[in-house]
């Protein structure tokens, strides 16, 4: 007998708070269980600091594959994962999101016979120059299971041929984690811990499209210090862009903060309390939504159209920030507001319960 019947792949930031409710849910089955973290992501605030906080279990191994080209970090990841998969083959493997670490995993998994369980399924941006885009596309053609957060995307794997009966309609993973830590977000905490005014923005930016390219770097920062002429912003940098961001002046303007990345709970405290969000993450669009704060992505399209629709969402490009900064902060934050369906912190269980039927169980 295997060691575990589950096999969980995960390691980028993102991936943690997806996995966290799915696993615990899994516990409560009774399921054995492993966890694999590829390495992908490695500096201690952009890995570590989510099992602390999230009460995640310990990876059972660390492939380390760290940073590299897409090619040779897929295939380090493919090249760990398949050994240990051929030595100890699980029932399931589950992966999470459109990261690299993902990819390698259902490549590897399924190649081996291991069905596979996509945890965010058939997302799209429909834009095939984000390398992200590539990996959902992949990912969902060879998974088994295909866990949607959104009626749009459960659409999208239906126009893509896949079967009705391997589409499941959730909801969000990743909003399990945030309404189960709710009462963690303290604003006042996070504001005095910063030293920050009552009106803020928070920013995080770290898509290719906007830092990979030095004359997108120098774009971003002139709109970045647009917004930082009207309200204080506190920008906790992912590394990617930091050295050309940096080289394009991002450093230069009083009113813009550049901290380190921020462990979870200090982040979504912090976005829970600003004036608004500028952001290129996906994550943040849809965390946003739940809380209610205005987002304003940095991107010409979004996989993520629910949060528009029944969020607080909107694409602004960098020529239109500080126009659109402007309008937002006259608005009145609205009371109430609408949040997409099934995001109701049961995403982990309605997902345990099609993977123990799977199973068996
Ligand atoms: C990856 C995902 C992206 C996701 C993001 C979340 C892919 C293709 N991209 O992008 O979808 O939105 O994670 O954060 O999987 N680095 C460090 N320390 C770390 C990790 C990375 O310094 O712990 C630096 C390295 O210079 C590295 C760069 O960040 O080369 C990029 O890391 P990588 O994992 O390749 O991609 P991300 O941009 O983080
Ligand atoms: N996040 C965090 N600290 C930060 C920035 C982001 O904890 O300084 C969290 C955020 O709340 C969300 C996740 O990281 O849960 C999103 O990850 P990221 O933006 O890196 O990836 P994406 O969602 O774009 O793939």
């Amino acid at each position: 007998m295997s060691t575990a019947a589950v096999l969980h792949v995960a390691g980028a930031r993102p991936n943690f708070p997806k996995a966290a409710p799915v696993i615990r849910a899994l516990d409560r089955f009774g399921i054995r269980q492993r966890l694999i973290h590829t390495g992908q992501h490695y500096d201690e605030r952009m890995s570590d600091v989510f099992f602390r906080q999230l009460g995640l279990r310990e990876p059972d191994i660390n492939l380390g594959v760290g940073s590299g080209s897409h090619a040779s970090q897929t295939a380090a990841i493919m090249t760990h994962l398949e050994e240990l998969l051929v030595a100890d083959p699980p029932e399931l493997t589950v992966i999470y999101g459109d990261v690299n670490s993902a990819l390698a995993a259902a490549l590897v998994a399924t190649k081996l016979h291991i069905p596979v369980a996509h945890v965010e399924a058939g997302l799209r941006s429909f834009d095939r120059s984000m390398p992200e885009e590539v990996n959902r596309i992949v990912v969902d053609r060879v998974s088994d299971l295909l866990f949607a957060t959104s009626p749009d995307a459960a659409v999208h794997l239906g126009n893509e041929g896949i079967a009705a009966d391997r589409i499941y309609l959730v909801g969000n993973p990743m909003i399990d984690t945030l309404l189960d830590n709710l009462d963690r977000f303290d604003i006042a905490g996070i504001r005095a811990a910063l030293a920050l005014p009552d009106r803020y923005i928070v920013a995080t930016l770290h898509r290719p499209a906007n830092v990979d390219d030095p004359v997108d770097a120098n774009d971003l920062v002139k709109a970045m210090h647009s917004v930082a002429d009207q309200i204080p912003v506190i920008l906790p940098l992912h590394p990617r862009g930091r050295s050309h961001l940096e080289n394009a002046g991002l450093l230069s303007h009083r009113a813009l903060r550049v901290v380190e990345p921020l462990g979870y709970i200090e982040f979504v405290s912090l976005v829970r309390g600003a004036a608004a969000v500028v952001t290129d993450s996906g994550g943040v669009q849809e965390e946003t939504t739940m809380l209610g704060v205005p987002c304003l992505t940095l991107r010409p399209n979004t996989e993520r159209p629910i949060t528009i629709t029944h969020g607080t969402n909107r694409l602004v490009s960098r020529a239109a920030l500080a126009e659109v900064v402007a309008s937002t902060l006259k608005a009145e934050r609205p009371a109430t507001w609408r949040t997409p369906p099934l995001w109701d912190g049961k995403a982990g269980e309605r997902i345990a319960e099609v993977i123990a039927g799977e199973l068996g169980l």
